[in-house]
Parts: C-alpha cells; sequence; structure tokens
C-alpha cells in the first residue's frame, strides 16, 4: 500500500482512527498538528496566539512538503484546516490515498463541547463555529478526498473495517 491520508473536521476521529490503524495495518502514524508542535516546541493554541492563523497555515504546507520527500506507507492525519489550501490538496493527492472522514455538526459538537485545544472554536458559540466551518469546508474535503466515509453512530472497529477494504 501507499501512504494513508485521514482528512477531516477538527474532532471528526482523525488523530484516533490513525493510531488504530497503524497497529492494524503495521505502519508507522504521522500527524500534522503533532509535527508542527514538535518541531516550534508550543502547542497550536500557543502558536494561534502568538503568530497567528496564516503563520500556521504555512507550516503545515511546509509540513507536507517535507512529508512529501520523506515517507512512504504510512498513516498520516492532517489538522481540519489543512485541505482548504488548493496548494495543499494537490500535495494530499501526490502524497497518497485520501480519506475523509465526514461527521454531522451535531457528532462535531458533542464531541467538542468544552474543548479548549483548539483555537478556531473558542468563544460564545460553538456551535454556530462549527456549523459556519462545516459548510465552507465540506465540498474542500470532498474535492481533497479519494473516499468519503461517514462515520455517525459508527464504532471504531466499523470505519477501521470501511478504511481497510478500501485501500489500495
Ligand atoms: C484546525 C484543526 C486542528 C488544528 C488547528 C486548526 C482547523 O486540528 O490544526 O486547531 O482549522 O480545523 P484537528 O483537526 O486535529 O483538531
Amino acid at each position: 500500500m501507499g501512504n494513508v491520508i485521514l482528512i477531516g473536521f477538527m474532532g471528526s476521529g482523525k488523530t484516533t482512527v490513525g493510531l488504530r490503524l497503524s497497529y492494524r495495518l503495521r505502519q508507522s502514524v504521522i500527524d500534522t498538528d503533532k509535527e508542527i508542535e514538535k518541531e516550534e516546541k508550543r502547542t497550536i493554541a500557543d502558536i494561534f496566539a502568538a503568530e497567528g492563523e496564516e503563520y500556521f497555515r504555512a507550516r503545515e504546507t511546509a509540513c507536507l512538503q517535507k512529508l512529501q520527500g520523506s515517507v512512504r506507507n504510512q498513516i498520516i492525519s492532517v489538522g481540519g484546516g489543512l485541505p482548504m489550501r488548493a496548494e495543499n490538496r494537490k500535495l494530499l493527492h501526490q502524497l497518497g490515498q485520501v480519506f475523509y472522514l465526514r461527521a454531522d455538526v451535531e457528532t462535531i459538537y458533542g464531541r467538542l463541547k468544552g474543548d479548549t485545544t483548539r483555537p478556531l472554536l473558542q468563544g460564545d458559540d460553538p456551535l454556530t463555529k462549527i456549523r459556519v466551518l462545516m459548510e465552507e469546508r465540506d465540498p474542500f474535503y470532498k474535492d481533497a478526498s479519494d473516499v468519503v466515509i461517514q462515520v455517525d453512530g459508527k464504532s471504531f472497529e466499523q470505519i477501521l473495517d470501511e478504511i481497510e477494504g478500501k485501500v489500495r
């Protein structure tokens, strides 16, 4: 198999699915958020607060470019906003087979209410923020992906089975 890439909204399960898939397929897993935090030696929230979103987006593109030359046969989960840049969507396609973990607004809200680690969802009305962002992003996630996996109400085992059945 080539690289398996997981994209989707915050809270869609990319990180957990990535980890569990890596056990199943016996491949290592890379998470772009974690790579960036390691390189920057600070959290995503700190990076957003100190440098702003555009700086973080540039770091995401740089991270993908670096992976491009260095990873083979791995699982890669990426930050929820990464596929919004056309350049990044092209890089994702070149990097491997892209799976979109697609979740309803209600599923995401149920998982992320009270979360303090996602700068884009802080403030009074996270539900509206999720709804607005999801509407804007869903077409880009579809465009960036080879396979869409609807995750609502499914166990991790079911999701992993579906992905495994479709891995090339
Ligand atoms: C973001 C998603 C986060 C992280 C950052 C921005 C986004 O990753 O990259 O907070 O724009 O959707 P997760 O999708 O892993 O939460």
